[in-house]
């Protein structure tokens, strides 16, 4: 051929190429796009690293059968969802069972009788107000304490008295109840009445309200003070003074941050609870033993990635506090790795029938919709403000729709606004309200769907189930094999 017969085969194929990067460009792909592998299901599954039973009862059941399948094996991809780092410190040692902080105490511990509160001195009273009740104050426990007694600030007990109460806050239940009148006033010390209970052991992570009303049938002024100028024995931070959030009363919006513990009419005795547990040597002792057993973990998840290829290390501690960022994590990996039509988030303990999926994505004609959001849905849910949800940053008195976390799909579409957006989100206290609070921004297409199941259960036809036992799930599993139905078979 001549020279330049090459040379116009050349420019040929040059000007094809330009053509396919300007065809790829117009349809939203790019070349780089082109060359990564295509799915039409991702599946993330929020798993804790030290979860190995859960991944091998999953990989022996639903997972294994994906990973196998002729057909899924090639248009669905499974990723186990794991933190890249363990929490360093020991879990007894943890402020609590959710975030990685260690509880700190900037006093060494005796062993004695505290008052919580008191009045600081009697030559310098903080200057009481009178006010109606109920009077409230709020703590929370870092480490376990027994309560001993509960007690009236300041000295007079007149009228008909006042009652003061220990509530669970969470259970919104009364624990411990006592009544001061004039006839039975309780033992005056330092400037507080105060009568004996049957010791009661508030547990690490209690959040409990010391209420104080008058027994008087109308309302009688009590006598309080200002909650910053008492003296607070906490024993260097066994206990936490907490505030509240408070809601305007019908708005349903517009919430306000109040500091409803500004004065405060009771106190309590207490004594911290095995302080032993709290001495250096001991706290030693369990970092020791907790860094060998991490150590452990280490090696053994490092096997489990090279010998299975389905897990995905995401950036970050592995405590409660980070699933949000750990599934947006996930979409931003699956969002800059592989083109997809759908994600299908779960979790670790959860029995998913993936044939009824995948038939029922086209029954509903997912495929034509945008911005589909495909699970059973919470509407309405009150934010809680105590225990494992306890949200201390979403100021609305109720979430916005939220999908269940046993089962949710989404479309492409969210999930690449979800990725491009992951710095702005911030997170809220899990992970399926956190997706609730950012995509209501988007106006996503809620289709909702009563066979994703949320809770406990086995229903007929069901998508999905939580929190199983690796046992359970493998008797699900075997059942809709040999039957049928996951949930019995006859
Ligand atoms: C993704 O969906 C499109 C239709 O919207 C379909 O043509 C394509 O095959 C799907 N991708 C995979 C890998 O199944
Ligand atoms: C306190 O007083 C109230 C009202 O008189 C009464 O109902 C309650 O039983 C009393 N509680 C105790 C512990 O004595």
């Amino acid at each position: 051929m001549e020279w330049w017969r090459w040379g116009a085969v050349l420019a040929a194929v040059v000007s094809l190429s330009l053509w396919r990067d300007l065809i790829l460009a117009s349809l939203g792909l790019s070349s780089v796009d082109e060359a990564k592998p295509e799915y039409d299901i991702v599946i993330g599954i929020l798993s804790a690293r030290e979860n190995f039973e859960q991944r091998r009862a999953l990989r022996a059941t639903w997972v294994g059968y994906i990973q196998q399948h002729p057909d899924y094996s090639r248009r669905i991809l499974v990723n186990f969802i794991v933190g890249s780092e363990p929490c360093p410190v020991p879990p007894p040692d943890r402020l609590d069972p959710f975030t990685c902080q260690k509880l700190v105490l900037s006093e060494s511990i005796c062993a004695g009788e505290v008052v919580a509160l008191g009045l600081a001195s009697q030559n310098s009273l903080p200057s009481s107000q009178r006010q109606t009740g109920p009077v409230e104050t709020h703590f929370s426990v870092q480490h376990p304490v027994v309560i001993t007694k509960l007690g009236v600030l300041g000295g007079d007990i007149t009228g008909e008295g006042v009652r003061v109460r220990l509530v669970d806050s969470a259970a919104k239940e009364d624990l411990l109840s006592v009544n001061f009148t004039s006839d039975d006033p309780g033992l005056h010390t330092g400037g507080n009445m105060f009568k004996a209970v049957q010791n009661y052991v508030l547990p690490k992570g209690f959040q409990g309200t010391i209420t104080v009303e008058s027994l008087a049938p109308d309302d009688v002024l009590l006598e309080t003070f200002p909650l910053d100028q008492l003296q607070l024995n906490n024993k260097g931070g066994v206990l936490q003074l907490t505030k509240t959030v408070g809601f305007m009363p019908e708005s349903g919006y517009l919430p306000h941050h109040t500091n409803i513990q500004q004065h405060t009419a009771a106190t309590f005795m207490y004594r911290v609870y095995e302080p032993e547990f709290l001495e250096q040597a001991s706290q030693e002792l369990r970092a020791k033993d907790w860094s060998g057993k991490l150590g452990a973990e280490q090696k053994r998840l490092e096997r489990e990635v090279e010998q299975y290829g389905d897990i995905l290390l995401v950036q970050g501690v592995e405590v409660y506090r980070n699933l949000p960022r750990k599934i947006l994590e996930f979409y931003k990996w699956v969002t800059e790795n592989v083109r997809f039509n759908f994600t299908l988030k779960t979790d670790d303990d959860c029995f998913i029938d993936m044939d009824k999926i995948a038939t029922e994505i086209e029954n509903l004609k997912l495929r034509e919709k945008s911005k589909v959001w495909w699970s059973r849905f919470r509407s309405g849910w009150a934010v809680e403000h105590h225990g494992k949800w306890g949200e201390q940053d979403y100021t609305s008195p109720v979430y916005p729709a939220f999908a269940c976390g046993a089962g949710n799909i989404l479309s492409a579409d969210l999930v690449s606004w979800l990725a491009k957006n992951t710095h702005q989100l911030r997170p809220y206290q899990g992970e399926d309200v956190s997706l609730g609070i950012w995509l209501a921004a988007l106006g996503p297409n809620l289709i909702s769907d009563h066979s994703w199941q949320c809770e406990e259960g086995c229903t007929a036809g069901m998508y999905s189930s939580p929190e199983l036992q690796p046992t359970q799930l493998m008797t699900l599993w075997s059942n809709l094999q040999k039957c049928g139905s996951a949930c019995q078979c006859s």
